[in-house]
Formats: structure tokens, sequence, C-alpha cells
């Protein structure tokens, strides 16, 4: 049918130098890429010391051209005592010794670049660690240093008894205050008391994180993870937090407050557009390609939308902002039409000059095999796949990597408070090392005992035996981010609905030809009508491990019979 247009003008003009700007920079390298995000404590271990690090994410690096990958993020590699995992920091710009040395990553940035692979940072601007210089100096009162954090003095109640200046609350739950007995005062943090937040509104805090920002990119990065972004700002007023009202949540829960003073202030949108001004005016100085921000926030899909920019685009802000819908909506109860609202709800909502960005877990929220189901997996890559924008693959999700098994004696995560609250909380889960073979620690260092335990899974579950004989996650991954620069899914329009109660259908079409997912995520086999979305003439480009169907066969589209978890990808001319 000719679908593979890779020598598509449209195509091309994406790898192309814009003309418009004078010549060599490529501003829109991003818009269809390929994003993968390396936990680099569970990637690989080079050292065998236990913790992954950046040398081993260069013994891996073929894994991400080979897995037809354009551009990795990093999970933060930066001086931290890591109470947080490293999203505590105490020297923005150096390197951790647990991960390496400043050579390392160099050498990772240019290895990468060889690979025309680009490589793009966790930038955690919301607060340091409480081991900061900064905050060290800050408590002492050194004048330079006295505003770079959130200061406020006690109250008092009616029996003296010193209280904190209001309720709002940390996300880890309990005060968002913690009293400094040098400096005599409460510092706000929103996350844990080892995370003083940054204060924004001290023009120098602003100036020493622009350097931070520069200094990386001067090193060669390509962009930045933009961590926490919601929370930069509180209001000046320092009014309490009205109840949320939400059924059951304890009272010392950040969920038990409606965050209208500490979370979204429209200052946040401002920061986000003069980052935007500086790594805009970086690329332009310095030619080549546009170096990007992606923006991570919580939010309402109002706001999250805010994170790009005005609507009109006279103002830009973070050049994609996580679209973390999915990572809430697709559980394990979802229908395929609460699915297809979480989907739809993103499309309605972004303007059209912004850029969709699809993400099905991370380093925060339990992995999609495990909440919807590890026969769902290639039906769920093959959706954020063909889906229009940015497709964002959290490590282990191309082989279908379920969580691991961590037992609470074992938990390192600082937001897990107790035993209740462990299995939903506990992150730990999520960010087991990667299951590379089947040897000692399914290759994810030499037999030293890794940080997190490695799976059980990982004689089923790893790459290379996924890479070997037969069908698998993994090939149809490949499989994936092959088809992925078809111009119908850069350029098609999107259809996505539910065709029955477990199944959902995906269609992109272009100039006549269309490339349609049918996806069964459901444990029956239906027999559905697909007529007006798949014509005759077809044929399956792409299927799930499971499935019985033949590869560039057609599909009967008046009466297709879909087995329990089977997913294919149709391309048709319609
Ligand atoms: C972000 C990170 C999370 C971290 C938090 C506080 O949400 O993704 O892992 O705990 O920021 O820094």
């Amino acid at each position: 049918m000719g679908l593979n247009l890779n020598d598509d003008p449209f195509i091309e003009s994406l790898r192309l130098d814009d003309q418009s700007t004078g010549g060599t920079i490529d501003w829109d390298w991003w818009k269809h890429a390929s994003f993968y995000h390396v936990y680099v404590k569970s990637f690989r271990d080079s050292n065998n010391d236990g913790i992954g690090d950046i040398r081993g994410v260069i013994e891996k690096i073929d894994h991400f051209p080979d897995s037809g990958i354009d551009a990795i993020f990093l999970s933060p590699i930066f001086q931290s005592p890591k109470i947080d995992q490293g999203y505590d920091v105490s020297d923005f710009m150096d390197v951790d010794p647990e991960f390496g040395t400043m050579d390392d990553l160099k050498e990772l940035i240019t290895q990468s670049h060889e690979r025309n692979l680009k490589i793009l940072l966790d930038f955690v601007p919301n607060h340091t660690s409480d081991q900061h210089q900064w905050f060290v100096d800050s408590v002492k009162g050194v004048d330079e240093y006295r505003d770079f954090y959130i200061w406020v003095d006690a109250k008092y109640d009616g029996s003296g008894n010193r209280q904190p200046p209001n309720n709002w609350l940390s996300v880890f739950h309990h005060s968002a205050w913690s009293w400094n007995e040098t400096r005599q005062q409460y510092y706000l943090h929103q996350f844990h008391p080892t995370q003083p937040d940054l204060n924004f509104r001290n023009p120098k805090v602003v100036e020493a994180m622009n350097k931070v920002l520069l200094f990386w990119l001067d090193q060669g990065i390509d962009g930045f993870r933009v961590d926490a972004i919601p929370y930069i700002f509180e209001s000046e007023n320092l009014y309490d937090e009205p109840p949320s009202y939400w059924p059951g949540v304890p009272d010392y829960e950040f969920e038990s407050l409606d965050h209208v003073h500490t979370k979204d202030q429209p200052e946040t949108y401002e920061l986000m557009h003069q980052w935007r001004q500086l790594l805009d005016s970086y690329s332009e100085k310095n030619r080549g390609h546009a170096r990007i921000l992606m923006s991570e926030a919580y939010t309402t899909i109002e706001n999250t939308m805010r994170y790009f920019g005005t609507r009109d685009g006279t103002k830009l802000g973070a050049h994609f902002t996580f679209n973390f819908f999915l990572v809430g909506d697709a559980t394990a109860g979802a229908s395929a039409h609460d699915i297809v609202v979480s989907i739809n709800k993103w499309l309605d909502n972004i303007p059209p000059i912004y850029t969709s960005s699809w993400v099905l877990s991370n380093h925060d929220n339990h992995r999609i095999s495990t909440r919807c189901g590890p026969g769902n997996i290639d039906g769920f890559n093959m959706l954020k796949a063909i889906l229009p924008g940015i497709d964002v693959t959290y490590y282990g999700e191309e082989i279908g990597q379920e969580n691991g098994e961590i037992l609470y004696e074992e938990n390192q995560d600082l937001k897990v408070k107790n035993r209740g609250m462990f299995e939903k909380l506990c992150r730990d889960f999520e960010r087991t090392p990667f299951q590379w073979d089947d040897s000692v620690n399914a290759g994810f260092n030499d037999g030293a005992k890794p940080w997190l335990p490695v799976s059980s899974k990982y004689l089923e579950t790893n790459l290379k035996k996924q890479k070997g004989d037969g069908p698998s996650h993994y090939k149809v991954f490949r499989e994936l981010t092959r088809i992925r620069s078809n111009v119908v899914l850069v350029r098609g329009s999107t259809v996505v609905k539910s065709v029955s109660e477990h199944t959902i259908l995906v269609r992109r079409s272009h100039d006549g030809s269309s490339v349609v997912l049918v996806f069964n995520k459901g444990v029956s086999q239906v027999v559905l009508n697909v007529s007006e979305d798949v014509s005759k003439t077809n044929y399956v480009e792409i299927k799930s491990v499971q499935s019985p169907k033949e590869i560039g066969y057609a599909v009967d589209p008046h009466h297709l019979k879909m087995e329990p978890h089977e997913a294919l990808i149709i391309f048709c001319s319609i």
C-alpha cells in the first residue's frame, strides 16, 4: 500500500534546519520523537556496588538506537544525600559519586550524540536538599542566602505554644513547615522536611537556577525534565487552604486540602516562559537544534495546558508537558470507555499548536503491566505509539516489565510512613532493576546485592529472551517505533472510541490511508464490526504476541474476532 513514506518531504522537514531562523536550527526534532526515561539507579550497575550508574548507561547505550529511541532523560544524577532518591539536590552542578563522575557524564553525552540520540537531565528547581550550601548559609543568615528559602515567624496559640504560620500540608504528609532552632523560624517544604523550598520571589534564586540550566547546556545537554513545577510558587498572603472534603482522607494528608495557595500559582507560568526564552536563545546562539523543556505537573487538565504557554502561542512555556492522565485513568478496573474518555479529554483540550505526549508509567506510579495486567502490555504500547505526538517509555516497559516484589522491611521510599500505606504509596515497586537477561541479578550487575531486589519474574521476562526466537513484547515495541515515522501517524487526524466494553479503537487517517489500532484489553473474546473504521482493503501490520492473526493478511472488518488481550495495528485505505 506504500504507506511507509519515510522520504515524505514533510517528515524530512522535521529533521532538517528551519530556514526561517536563518539556517541551522532544527526546532522541531522532539515533536514526534520517542522518549525513554532512564532511572539510572536501576538501569545497569557497572561497578557492581548494587547501584546503577552512568557508566552502566554507557555500557547499554546501544539499547536505545536498537529500540528506535530518539531521546533519553535521566533521573537526577546530581550530588545528593538521596533521602528522596536524588530529588534532594545538594549541588546542582556536580555528579554524585554514587552515579559516577563528570567525565562519565560527558562521555555519555558524547556517545549519545554520536548515535544521534538526544540526552536530557532532570531539573529540580522547587527545592534543594537541606545539605545544600545555600540552605546551610541561609540557616546561618549569611546575607547573600538569607532569603533563598521561605522563612516565616512562628504563631503562638492561646497557651503560648509555638505553631506553624498556617495549615499548609506537605505532599509527603503533615505540616509543610518545619522549625529551625538556629534561625528561630519555620521554613517551607512542600515535600520532605529535608527538601526546603527555594524562594523564587528572590531574583537571586532565579539567577542562580538560570546558571544551573546554562551550565548543563554548556555540557551539551539537550534539555530538561522540569520537576514538580506546580509547587514553585505559593501565594504571599499565607492564608490557610480550605478543606477538600475528599471522603475518608485524614487531615494530615496532602489531599485533605484544596491547594489554592500552594499549587499552580500564576507566577509559575511566567517563570516557565522565562526558562523557555533562555533555552530558545541558547539554541539560537549555539545552533544545531532546540534544547527543550518537559514539565512534570499533576494537576487539572486546564492547568496542565497552561504549562505549554498561552493558547494562541504568543507566550511559550514548556515544549511539552507530560500527559499523566492515562497514568491515573488506566487502572485495573477501567473500561475501554474510561480510557477513551481520558485520551479524548486530552485531545479536546490541547490547543492545536501544541504537541501531545503519552505516558503509561514512571518512577512515581505503579507500572502499566501491573496496573492493567501483563497481557495488555502490547496493546498499551501500541496505544501510546500511534496517538499523535510524543511517545514516552519508562525503562522496562518495552519488555513488559512488571512491578517488582518489595517487602515492607525493604522499603526505601520516604513517602511511605506506615505499613497501611505501603502497597499503595511505595514507589520502590516500579523502581526495581531492569531485567536484561537470565544471568545473576538479571544482568543488572555482577552479583552484588542490588539496592532494590530484582523481580523474581526476570527469568520469564528479560530483554535477551525477548530478542531471541519467537514473538515478544520487545519485538512489538521495535515495530512500533519503526512505524512512527509513517506520515499517517505524524500528520493524520485522530479518532478514539470504544467498540466494546473492553475494546478500544484508534484510527489515524491521512490522505486516503489509515492506521488503526484495535485493542481488546478484556479477558473475553469479542466479535466486532469495525467497518466504519477499517476498510476491506486492509492488512495486519503488527500484532500482540498472543494474537493468532497472520501479519500481512486482511481481517474481516464486519466480523473481527478479537481474543482476550489481543491488539492489532491494521493498515488500510479509508
Ligand atoms: C517529583 C519526582 C518525585 C519526587 C518529587 C519531589 O514529583 O518525580 O520522585 O519525590 O518530585 O522532589
